[in-house]
């Protein structure tokens, strides 16, 4: 029986997403089980992290399992991940091995690796994560590469503690400044789960360069056509944020500038007002506002947002324990039932 990753969202249907919402919610109840117990994960991080390398170990012990933390090309080998590759460069083994020996040891293995930032058209084809999850033979966790999938779910569970019931909610995806072009992986996943959950969704951003994949983008519009909600573009802030009840920011780099960053900074530069801050939130239905964080007060969110008790942030980050323990107990308990 060939093994089920969580890669994306995508892979799996409403009623397991809320499955895994329900065990996260009965987890944030009752810390502590024994569904790990004689189990272990790898983590391996390719880029840094706080919430996500604190909340998997400590959601492993939680259960009765173990984590080990891995960097490659830090504290482990360097990997090549292309087939074929003559390897006299860096790399001393590849993932070949790499993901089959983890597969003799541990339970699960977690990835988290980010874009290269050179050229979308290799980024987008996310090949370290795809790489682990063929040779693997235990289940593959994405702990962030071009989607975050763990941050979706811990996401949609903030919000419906927040507000409730989803469908038909105003939800707007706002791009935010930064001075450096960051990944679009959370924005690609909020679109996803958004209308997913049927939402109506408006991705604000300051011109059509700062749209997103079009594979993201295509995949937002089906599900809102099957769940009920919608996906439109705006490039007008008061218009976006206008009656909204949820507001989650993201930064991200333009995809067109990929690898040409000196030419996109001049735009990015010119949009350090998309900032949110208490007049913005003021034109909103009373909306919650969100961020994955990390997060530069007075740049992304002035600090009166970051303080507002419309913030759900430290909630949003907290459920990434509850839903990264329900998701790794599903993947070590599939084929039992
Ligand atoms: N949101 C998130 O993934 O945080 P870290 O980068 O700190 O893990």
């Amino acid at each position: 029986m060939s093994v089920r990753h969580f890669i994306t969202t995508q892979d799996f249907s409403r009623a397991e997403l809320d499955a895994l919402l329900d065990q996260a919610a009965a987890f944030k109840r009752e810390k502590f089980g024994s569904q790990l117990a004689g189990k272990s994960i790898a983590l391996l991080f390719f880029n840094p992290s706080m919430r996500t390398r604190t909340s998997f170990e400590l959601g492993t012990y939680q259960l009765g399992g173990h984590a080990i933390v891995l960097a490659p090309g830090k504290d482990a080998w360097p990997i090549e991940f292309e087939l074929g590759a003559v390897m006299d460069g860096e790399a001393e083994e590849h993932v070949a091995e790499v993901a089959r020996v983890l597969s003799r040891y541990v339970d699960l293995i977690g990835v988290r690796a980010f874009p290269k930032f050179r050229d979308w058209s290799e980024d987008r084809k996310d090949t370290v994560i795809r790489a682990f999850a063929r040779y693997a033979t235990v289940p593959v966790i994405n702990m962030e590469t071009i989607t975050h999938p763990c941050q979706e779910l811990a996401h949609v569970m903030a919000l419906r503690e927040h507000l409730g019931e989803l469908r038909g909610r105003k939800y707007v995806l706002t791009w935010t400044y930064h001075p450096k072009p960051l990944n679009t992986a959370v924005a690609n996943s909020a679109l996803l789960i958004a209308t997913r959950y049927g939402m109506d969704v408006t991705l604000l951003c300051p011109t059509p360069e700062y749209l997103l994949d079009e594979g993201y983008m295509q995949a937002a519009r089906k599900n809102a056509q099957q769940n009920g909600g919608s996906l439109s573009v705006s490039h007008d802030i008061e218009d976006a944020y206008r009656g909204a009840h949820v507001v989650y920011a993201k930064s991200w780099g333009a995809l067109p500038y990929f690898g040409r960053w000196e030419a996109e900074k001049p735009i990015r530069e010119a949009h350090r007002h998309f900032i949110i801050d208490e007049q913005k939130m003021a034109l909103t239905d009373d909306a919650v506002f969100s961020h994955c964080l990390p997060l530069r007060r007075n740049v992304k969110a002035t600090d009166a947002v970051m303080d507002s008790p419309r913030c759900i942030a430290i909630d949003e980050a907290e459920n990434r324990l509850h839903v990264q323990k329900a998701i790794m107990t599903a993947l070590v308990t599939q084929g039992e039932n």
